[in-house]
Order: C-alpha cells, then sequence, then structure tokens
C-alpha cells in the first residue's frame, strides 16, 4: 500500500507477516479485537486453522460465530469445552481444537470452583447473581479473559506434565459496542469489586436516599428494572456470600492482564476499510500501545479491488461511449466503474490510516463473494491473510 507522507515522500505500510507469527513458538496467544462485523471471529477462526496445518497445536476461543461457521467448526453447541475439529490436515504435527464462550457457564464454574458447594449454591440461586452474570456491563469481556486464562493454566500444566497440550491459543473478542469494552474489562470488574458499586447497593438500608445521588438511582432503577423488588435483601445476600471470590476474580483479572501484555501475545486489529471501522482501528492501535500491549498489526478484511487495471473514472466514460451501441459492454464497464469507486475510496481511507500511523503493519484481505463458513473458506482466508499484497 502507498502513501503520502507529509513531506510528499511515498511510503509502504510495512507487511503484516502472519505465517512468521504463527511460526513464531514464543508466540502463545493470539488476539482479534476490533469494531463489530468487521471479521474478528472469520479472522481468529482461520488464522487457527492455517497454524494448525502449519504444525501448530491450536484452541480457537470463539465467542458468537455463525451457526453455519460454528458446524464447520464441530461447534453444535454453546457448551464451553474445547472440542477437536475434524477435517484439520495433521500432517505438520499441529492439531485444532475450537469452542465457544457460554459466559453464564464460566461464571458458573468460576462460582463452583473458588467457594464451597453450600456457599455455592447460595450464590447460583440468587436473582442478582443471574443480573450480574448475564448483564454487568464488561461481563461478556471479562469472561473471555477469565476463559483465556483457565486455557493458559491448562496448556501450562499440559506442559510441565510433558503431556502434548496447546501452545497456542487464538481468541476472538466480543461483538462489542465500542472497541474500549474489551481493554476496560478488567477495570470494570475491579470497580466492581473495590466496593463502589456494591456499596451503592447496599447503602438504602444504612443511611437516607438522598445521599445517594444521582449514581444510586441510575443503579437503582437498573437493578429494579432486572430484579424486580426484593433486590436489596437479595443483593446483600449475595455479596456476602461472594466476598471471597471476589478477591481471586480481582487477581486473576491481574494476572491475565499481565500475561496480555508479555512478549508471549500479540494482539491483532481487524478492521474494513470503511470510515468508522478504521477510526475505531486507529483508537484500538492507540488504546493498546497505552496499556503496554504487544500490538502484531492490522487486518484490513473485505477489501475491494479489480484485477482489471482500469480506473473508475475511465471504464466510467468508456461507458457513456458504447452506451447504445454496445450495450453489453456498457454495463460491463459500468459495473467495473462502481468496483472501482469503491475500491478508490478504501484506498485513500486506508493510505490516511498508513500516514497517521506508519509503524502499524498491515495485511489485506479481498472481499468474498459469500460468507466464509466452510473450512475450506477458512483455509481460503489464511491464505489471502499470509500474502503479500503487492
Ligand atoms: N473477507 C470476507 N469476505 C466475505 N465475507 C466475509 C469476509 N470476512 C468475513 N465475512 C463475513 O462477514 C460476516 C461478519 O464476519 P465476522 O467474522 O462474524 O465478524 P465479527 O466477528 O467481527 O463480528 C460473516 O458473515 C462472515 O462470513
Ligand atoms: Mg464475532
Amino acid at each position: 500500500m502507498r502513501a503520502q507522507t507529509p513531506h510528499g515522500h511515498v511510503h509502504a505500510a510495512p507487511f503484516l507477516d502472519v505465517d512468521t507469527l504463527i511460526g513464531d513458538r514464543d508466540i502463545e496467544i493470539v488476539i482479534c479485537c476490533g469494531s463489530g462485523g468487521v471479521g474478528k471471529t472469520t479472522t481468529s477462526a482461520a488464522l487457527a486453522v492455517r497454524a494448525a496445518e502449519a504444525g501448530r497445536r491450536v484452541v480457537v476461543l470463539t465467542i458468537d460465530p455463525a451457526r453455519r461457521l460454528a458446524q464447520s467448526l464441530g461447534l453444535g453447541e454453546l457448551d464451553n469445552t474445547p472440542r477437536p475439529v475434524v477435517g484439520i490436515d495433521t500432517t505438520h504435527g499441529g492439531s485444532l481444537d475450537a469452542m465457544m464462550l457460554d459466559m453464564k457457564r464460566t461464571f458458573d464454574e468460576v462460582v463452583l470452583t473458588h467457594s464451597t458447594p453450600e456457599k455455592a449454591e447460595q450464590i447460583l440461586a440468587n436473582p442478582f447473581y443471574e443480573a450480574l452474570s448475564s448483564s454487568f456491563s464488561g461481563t461478556q469481556e471479562y469472561m473471555a479473559m477469565e476463559r483465556l486464562g483457565q486455557l493458559h493454566a491448562q496448556a501450562e500444566a499440559d506442559a510441565r506434565a510433558g503431556r502434548r497440550g496447546w501452545d497456542l491459543i487464538v481468541v476472538d473478542t466480543p461483538p462489542a459496542r465500542s472497541a474500549l469494552d474489551f481493554l476496560d474489562a478488567p477495570e470494570h470488574l475491579s470497580s466492581l469489586l473495590d466496593g463502589r458499586f456494591i456499596r451503592l447497593l447496599l447503602a438504602p438500608t444504612r443511611g437516607p436516599l438522598r445521599l445517594m445521588g444521582v449514581g444510586f438511582t441510575l443503579v437503582s432503577s437498573a437493578m429494579n428494572k432486572v430484579l424486580g423488588s426484593q433486590i436489596i435483601a437479595d443483593v446483600q445476600t449475595f455479596v456476602r456470600a461472594c466476598e471471597a471470590i471476589f478477591g481471586g476474580f480481582r487477581q486473576r483479572a491481574e494476572e491475565t492482564f499481565a500475561r496480555l501484555s508479555s512478549s508471549h501475545t500479540v494482539f491483532l486489529v481487524v478492521a474494513t476499510a470503511q470510515r468508522d471501522a478504521l477510526r475505531e482501528a486507529s483508537y484500538f492501535v492507540d488504546r493498546l500501545t497505552e496499556e503496554g500491549m504487544p500490538l502484531g498489526g492490522l487486518v484490513v478484511n473485505r477489501v475491494h479491488d479489480s484485477t482489471l487495471d482500469v480506473s473508475a473514472q475511465r471504464a466510467a466514460a468508456l461507458a457513456e461511449d458504447l452506451e447504445g451501441t454496445q450495450q453489453l459492454e456498457a454495463e460491463a464497464l459500468r459495473r467495473h466503474a462502481d468496483l472501482m469507486r469503491v475500491a478508490e475510496a478504501e484506498s485513500a481511507l486506508l493510505d490516511r490510516f498508513a500516514t497517521a500511523r506508519p509503524e502499524v503493519a498491515q495485511t489485506k484481505v479481498p472481499a468474498l463473494p459469500s460468507d466464509v463458513t466452510a473450512l475450506d473458506d477458512l483455509r481460503q482466508v489464511g491464505v489471502l491473510l499470509a500474502e503479500k499484497d503487492d
């Protein structure tokens, strides 16, 4: 890709070489992030297949695969358990397991693992628990982290015991409303754990409501909507029952966060060549950099282009010339002009991105004619991801 610098020099964005990345045995975790609908799940699955067929022992943690993609990966239902993917070429010694994150079940497992059976029962039966585990802002992001921590611990235990476990975890991220959610999950959780939120909930039994101000009103009405009456008593029981667990949550969130900032992790930011997606991508790149998280580069997905080197303007002019005499040719040229208009607009946006952030490596994946659902589609996306575009 070419980009005009402020000094008039033309430079190319560095190439994001995903084969080098997945071939690097020091890389243990790859996280695909970006705004909704850009291709995070597709990219995660394609990278996982490619890495496995190149010899890595991979587990891919997907969040929201479309049904047909899930079927191709052998994921019939949400069950939170990694399952071997059938049809992977294992001749290079690799393997692929896939799982779909079930947020509620991950939450339940954490409670069950870290408390006594009686306490666990008390917590799981509490209506506030239901609300927290399904609707608290950042919960899905946090649960993805929690599950990632579990998978990584399992991989390490296997390695210590001399078993051939996973050596690469590929992580898809939730369809977040904004790019912020994923990175902010530990913080959201910390503020919950640090008790501000909990104090707000407990406060009415202790002091006059008006002292609580706006914060309480918001929380209270949100909670009332979810839970109806009876809420305060339930919350108090709940909080008392899970105090011990909360401490563990925080510690593990911190451990996972530390692991994510290590040299064994790489973040890939996925975007399409559209204004909003690239704006989110810039924001994401900046946040990752600020947080000291290792950025691999940018995957530009669903890029439009043509092998026919005729500009939109020229194709439109030619179409006009042929209008009336050669109708079919005119129509073909008009369609080419439409495609090239899209391609040229995308290219301009990508040039601007590369100029603003010249250090960010990029790879492009063309828009395919149909959705990416079968294993072979994922292989094709893998090839396109790895290919250096000229
Ligand atoms: N390069 C591509 N060409 C064509 N369709 C694509 C491509 N990448 C993704 N898709 C399709 O776009 C949709 C959204 O992709 P997905 O990976 O689910 O996005 P996200 O996980 O970021 O929300 C899916 O239907 C997928 O099959
Ligand atoms: Mg997705």
